[in-house]
């Protein structure tokens, strides 16, 4: 990713987009407005904590070439006066609306949040319209992330939510007019108990069903699955009125890696649903030992990625317009070492006919095993120095593995979609990709980052 002006150029993540001062987290305000990408993020300008929440604003026509307008929304009032959290964006009228959560802190340090709308006709410059939705009877103060949608004869509004018996759900309010809201009912048309709150809801249609994605907060690690803090994934389901029947309550994970959550959902105008990710989450003293912390900056946003359903499953690809920024082709066959040039590069890894296994940089282990369909990466704890693990299982044989890769961060695509491993890891060893076993006819294809990337 590169930036046209200003915080540009942050050279240790070049796919990605990150702030080049203080700590960015979730992407918000996701949308297409007069031909061009808009992606907000949580930003806090003036620290590495998470304080001071404001939107950063980026704008761009492909999706790979950013301008930096600095920042859409300030927590300056008195109901976002802690933090304006995160939010979606639609366009009605030509006006772009932006709902986000304003975040407050009462006197005795209770939670008051207020769901908040700014609008804005040439999509830079906005004004703030105040307060739309209080916190509802029966929930706590953990009421947020806004995301609206258009539907037949009105608007649809999703919210993340805590229940007073501190219980996670999601709300659904409909409007008329996009100021004047009621609220439905809760989102699901069953209570279930999964965990205690649930952050960033998006519903988005594929195909004939609906897909409603969340990031609960919570839940207990089960075999390979929910081993990180908090976990991102979706319910399959179809909406009846206003509520979602779910098919099944099997909570698949988005991402398999470590560093992953709060993934925000839109359509582009070439009926593409697209999402961004923060790559992300960290427990407290993981994320204050992150050695970036020192030059002043933390996190960063995954890839663009695609999502289409097959056979029940969310297939995710990087979008297709990344293909543009490969540069200086070279196949090598078989195992071996492989010197990298630089560090931000595309691997693909082809002709995988057996297990294999791949260290990269002396410290990120990528491994597949053929015979359980077990793929699995493992990297150091930067903070304990110990070595930590994620495993996923695959439904097929592990045929391809493309990744990004770059200086503290990598996103691996595993079969084209089917599982995908977001991370981050510290090295400051050799830039070279080691294979130690593998079928001695395996491909790798290594792309240079395209110049003026
Ligand atoms: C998710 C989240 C949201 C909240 C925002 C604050 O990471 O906790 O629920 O709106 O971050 O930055």
């Amino acid at each position: 990713m590169k930036r046209n002006n200003s915080i540009s150029g942050n050279k240790h993540l070049q796919y990605h987009i990150t702030a080049n001062h203080g700590l960015i987290n979730d992407p918000c305000g996701l949308i297409k407005f007069r031909g061009k990408y808009h992606v907000f993020y949580q930003w806090n300008q003036q620290g590495v904590t998470h304080d001071n929440k404001s939107w950063g604003h980026l704008i761009s026509e492909d999706l790979l070439h950013w301008d930096d307008v600095g920042c859409a929304l300030q927590p300056d009032q008195y109901y976002d006066k802690d933090g304006c959290y995160t939010g979606c964006a639609i366009e009605h009228d030509n006006i772009m609306y932006l709902f986000y959560t304003g975040n407050v802190k009462g006197k005795f340090k209770e939670r008051i949040t207020y769901q908040c709308l700014a609008t804005s006709n040439d999509g830079i410059n906005f004004e703030k319209k105040g307060p739309i939705i209080d916190i509802p009877l029966g929930y706590t103060g953990h009421i947020r992330d806004p995301k609206v949608w258009k539907g037949k004869d009105r608007w649809f509004m999703i919210l993340g939510a805590q229940r007073e018996d501190k219980t996670g759900t999601a709300l659904i309010y409909d409007s008329i007019d996009l100021f004047n809201w009621n609220l439905s009912n809760e989102l699901l048309e069953k209570e279930i108990n999964f965990g205690y709150m649930w952050e960033c809801p998006n519903l988005v249609k594929l195909n004939n069903k609906e897909v409603f994605i969340f990031s609960p907060q919570g839940i207990e690690a089960q075999g390979e699955q929910y081993n990180n803090e908090f976990q991102s994934g979706y319910l399959l389901g179809k909406m009846k009125d206003k509520h979602f029947i779910v098919d099944s309550y099997d909570f698949k994970e988005l991402d398999c890696g470590f560093e992953f959550y709060a993934p925000q959902f839109f359509e582009d105008d070439k009926n593409r649903i697209l999402y961004f990710g923060w790559m992300g989450y960290m427990l407290p003293e993981k994320e204050a030992s992150f050695p970036t912390v020192k030059d002043g900056w933390l996190h960063m946003l995954t890839i663009p990625r695609t999502i289409e359903l097959k056979n029940g499953q969310l297939i995710q690809k990087p979008i297709d317009e990344f293909k543009q920024l490969r540069n200086d082709k070279k196949t090598y066959r078989g195992l071996q070492e492989i010197v990298l040039e630089d560090f931000a590069c595309e691997l693909n890894i082809e002709n995988i006919k057996e297990s294999f296994q791949l260290i990269y940089r002396n410290e990120v282990v990528i491994e597949y095993d053929a015979h359980n369909y077990e793929f699995s990466i493992t990297r150091t704890d930067w903070e304990t120095k110990k070595r930590e693990s994620r495993k996923c299982r695959l439904l097929n044989t592990c045929n391809t593995v493309q990744i990004f890769l770059e200086e503290t961060s990598m996103e691996i695509f595993i079969n084209k979609g089917e599982k995908v491993f977001s991370l981050r890891y510290i090295t400051m060893c050799q830039n070279s990709i080691k294979y130690t076993y593998g079928n001695s006819d395996i491909i790798t294809t290594v792309y240079k980052l395209g110049e003026g990337h």
